[in-house]
Parts: C-alpha cells; sequence; structure tokens
C-alpha cells in the first residue's frame, strides 16, 4: 500500500496537470510537466531495504515498530480461505478516466473524480460496508507470500470510505505466464520510468479487467492489516486473491524494467483475525 503523503502528492500533480493544456500524443493526452514541489521520492526519511527499523526513524513511524495488525504477513492454503466478508463488485464500471503515472517505485493511476466526491468512484461493498477505488499501484516484488513463495509484483487497488481515508486494499499477485493480460495492455507503452514521477498521462481503462482475471475474488484470505509504509497506520482490510494474475513475460519485463524494490518485510502474525 502506497504512503498516504504520496498519494497526496500525486494528488497534487495531477491538479496542476488538470489546469494545463492538453498535448496529444498517440492515444492518450500526454502531459508532462516539470513539478515545483517535490514528488515524494525525495522527501521520505524511510527506505523499503531498511523496513525493519521504520519505527525508530521518527516517532509518529511507532506503529510500524509496535503495531499488532501491520501488513503485509505471510499467508498459506493451510489457513484456508475466507467464508466471510466476501466483496462484491456491483458497483464497478467497466470504464474509468484518470491519471497514470510512476508512484517512484512502479506504475500507478489515480480515478479522476470531483474534489471530495469519493462516492462516485467505483464502488465495491462487504460487510454492508461501501467503499471506493481511489487508484490503484504496482509493488516489486509482491509484498504477501503465500506458502512461502513470492509472487514476482503486487497490485493494490486502494478502497476509501467515502471521506477518502484508506478503508482496505484488493491485492493481487502478478506472475509471468503465456498469455498477455488485456490489463497491461490498455496501459501506455512503454510505461513511465521509476525516474520519471513528475510525467502523468490521461488514461482510459477498464478496473474489471484484474478482477476478471481473478475470478472477482472467488477465493480469497483476508486480514485487518495496516500501511505497509510509514506510518503504518492500522484499520484497514486487506484481501489477497488466491488466482494469481498472469501477464506476459515481455509484460513482467516492461514492468520490472520501470520498478524499484517496494516489498516490506512481512510482519509477525498477531492480532490479524485471518480470514476471521
Ligand atoms: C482526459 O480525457 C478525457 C477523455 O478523453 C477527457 O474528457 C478529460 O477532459 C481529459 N482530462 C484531462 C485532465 O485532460
Ligand atoms: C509527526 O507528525 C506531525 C503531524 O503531521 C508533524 O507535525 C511532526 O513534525 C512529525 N514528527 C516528526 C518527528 O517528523
Ligand atoms: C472505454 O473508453 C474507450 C476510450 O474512450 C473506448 O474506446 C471504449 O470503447 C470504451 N469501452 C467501453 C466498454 O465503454
Ligand atoms: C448486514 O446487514 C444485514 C441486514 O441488516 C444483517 O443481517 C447482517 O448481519 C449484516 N452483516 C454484517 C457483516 O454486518
Ligand atoms: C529513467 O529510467 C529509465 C529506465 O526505466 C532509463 O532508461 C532512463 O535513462 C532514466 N532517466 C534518467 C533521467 O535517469
Ligand atoms: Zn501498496
Amino acid at each position: 500500500m502506497a504512503p498516504t503523503f504520496k498519494i497526496l502528492s500525486a494528488a497534487a500533480i495531477i491538479t496542476l496537470a488538470a489546469a494545463c493544456a492538453k498535448h496529444d500524443n498517440h492515444q492518450s493526452n500526454f502531459q508532462k510537466r516539470q513539478v515545483l514541489t517535490p514528488g515524494g521520492r525525495d522527501e521520505k526519511d524511510w527506505a523499503y531495504p531498511e523496513s525493519y527499523d521504520w519505527g525508530s526513524i521518527n516517532s509518529n513511524y511507532s506503529l510500524c515498530q509496535m503495531g499488532t495488525q501491520q501488513a503485509p504477513i505471510p499467508l498459506a492454503l493451510d489457513q484456508g480461505l475466507s467464508q466471510r466478508h466476501r466483496p462484491d463488485f456491483v458497483g464497478f464500471p467497466s470504464n474509468v478516466t484518470g491519471n497514470f503515472y510512476n508512484w517512484g517505485y512502479g506504475p500507478a493511476y489515480t480515478i479522476a473524480h470531483e474534489d471530495g466526491r469519493f462516492n462516485t468512484l467505483p464502488s465495491m461493498t462487504f460487510d454492508n460496508k461501501t467503499v471506493y477505488l481511489r487508484g490503484w499501484h504496482i509493488h516489486a516484488p509482491a509484498d504477501h507470500t503465500v506458502g512461502g513463495v513470492r509472487s514476482r509484483a503486487e497490485l493494490h487497488y486502494v478502497m476509501v470510505d467515502s471521506a477518502g481515508h484508506e478503508a482496505a486494499v484488493l491485492a493481487l499477485r502478478l506472475d509471468p505466464g503465456q498469455t498477455p493480460s488485456p490489463f497491461f495492455s490498455e496501459l501506455p507503452k512503454p510505461l513511465l520510468g521509476f525516474n520519471e514521477t513528475d510525467q502523468i498521462m490521461n488514461q482510459t481503462l477498464n478496473p474489471r479487467l484484474p478482477l476478471e482475471a481473478v475470478d472477482f475474488f472467488s477465493e480469497f484470505w483476508t486480514y485487518q492489516g495496516s500501511l505497509t509504509s510509514p506510518p503504518c497506520t492500522e484499520g484497514i482490510r486487506w484481501f489477497l486473491a488466491r488466482t494469481i494474475l498472469f501477464i506476459s513475460h515481455e509484460q513482467m519485463q516492461a514492468l520490472l524494467l520501470v520498478s524499484q524494490f517496494s516489498a516490506r518485510a512481512e510482519q509477525q502474525v498477531w492480532l490479524h483475525q485471518i480470514n476471521a
């Protein structure tokens, strides 16, 4: 899950871009802006390779060290799969517009919506609650292991409540396979590099495609977790699809080329209530 400030700074970039002239470039409106405020990547006082020590960097990060529901945690089939908290995607359209960018570690996307109107975003329900898809980003390698096996990458659909606070994350493991993923085929080529965080592209895409590839989370693990980066805020429900989303070898190579290491060390299972 992306750090909150990074999402905010991406939002700032997007606001600037929305105000600037469009330049047609291939099928999308390519917008290149030198943003004066730091993109977020250089602002942070923490790094993924040192994720064991985040709690000691800054007093605001104490949950990273002493939280009881820190994410990610190792999962396995012998824990069973969840029969509860089942997500329902009736409110998911097949077309959204938004901004494609690189969050400094890999591809990312924020769906366009009116300021503060989060309840106009694609919606998902679970436990009689409705949450909204604000955007997605990709980590490489995957944050979650299953049975000790770590996928090449992991796609996070960040779901917020109607006030815009992170409430849930849908996590999909990505691995190379024989067939190109239609979802990845929709993304700009080439993908924006990890060092191109000042660029964004206006992009239409189908947010149902990754869900179709994992049978709309028909089988999943779920637990009570946290942001996987400082300040490691808790109260976030994680859903990890059992099915892996396969993309072609070429798509995986293109993805890894624009990615930087962004997996937090796995946390010990404590009060996560896996599948409960
Ligand atoms: C993005 O593209 C859509 C559809 O082409 C258009 O309606 C929208 O105004 C564009 N947004 C920006 C910020 O250029
Ligand atoms: C902790 O967060 C508060 C509120 O965002 C901020 O004012 C303060 O400077 C932060 N503390 C440190 C050590 O960064
Ligand atoms: C989604 O939008 C694109 C670009 O505007 C369009 O080409 C495509 O037909 C749309 N797809 C659906 C299912 O509406
Ligand atoms: C959802 O609402 C129904 C009807 O009010 C209720 O019976 C059910 O227990 C609720 N489920 C949860 C998980 O809160
Ligand atoms: C940015 O990264 C790409 C690879 O993703 C590389 O080809 C390019 O040279 C880099 N640009 C700069 C300015 O470092
Ligand atoms: Zn993430």
